[in-house]
């Protein structure tokens, strides 16, 4: 795994997730604010060893293995760590950035600027040292106000809700980065428009 890799912003450093007993803490503390809960949902993951086996083998480590990228921590200039910010890539040809903040770091801005940040990351050449993607997607539950809100800040486009089948067919507002295609097809979203 590396660890030399880090993206920079003002106030914001970008990590990657290494098996330690730190890293593993924070996500398990992370994953079970009831902020956390309200808008993703209960992942299970709530003890270190659970967290230390999901930035190995699970959904961390595995999406890097499949992808080169997946989740990522946020952490202050100073070392501490205040949420994850994720470029997962599941059956679409684009990406998707996802966000989470420890309570106490919200209404700051910091989720926005990891949030551009990585988003600069995917859409940068990969001759340049990004990832090359033409543009990304946003998704989030149709319910979840405050990520749409988030997701807006952004200047992602809202493209409607689709009962997307990664999300067990639940509406989810489908956010992209301007200038992608108006048919999503394109990108491999197969169900139809809800709204
Ligand atoms: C989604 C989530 C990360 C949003 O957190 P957030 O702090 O509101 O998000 P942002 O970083 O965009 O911050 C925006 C807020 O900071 C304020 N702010 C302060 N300084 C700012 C700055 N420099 N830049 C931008 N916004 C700033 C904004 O006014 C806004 O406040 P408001 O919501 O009261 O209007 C948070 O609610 C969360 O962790 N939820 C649980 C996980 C989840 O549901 N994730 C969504 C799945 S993708």
């Amino acid at each position: 795994m590396s660890t030399t890799f880090r993206l920079e912003s003002e106030r914001l450093y970008i990590i990657r997730f290494e098996p330690t007993d730190a890293h593993a803490e924070f996500l398990v503390k992370l994953f079970n604010t009831p902020l956390f809960i309200a808008g993703e949902g209960d992942t299970g993951i709530n003890t270190t060893e659970k967290a230390l086996h999901q930035i190995r083998d699970g959904f961390i480590g595995k999406a890097f293995e499949k992808n080169g990228h997946g989740p990522y921590l946020i952490s202050l200039h100073d070392g501490t760590l205040i949420g994850n910010v994720t470029m997962m890539r599941g059956d679409y040809t684009a990406p998707d950035v996802g966000f989470a903040l420890l309570p106490e770091y919200t209404g700051q801005g910091y989720a926005n600027e990891a949030a551009l940040r990585l988003i600069e990351y995917a859409t940068t050449s990969r001759e340049s040292g990004g990832l090359g993607y033409a543009g990304v997607f946003g998704f989030t539950s149709n319910k979840n106000a405050k990520s749409k809100k988030a997701m807006e800040r952004l200047g992602l486009e809202n493209r409607g809700a689709y009962p997307l089948e990664a999300f067990g067919g639940h509406p989810s507002a489908v956010y992209v980065t301007k200038g992608m295609d108006e048919d999503l097809t394109v990108y491999g979203i197969k169900e139809g428009r809800l709204e």
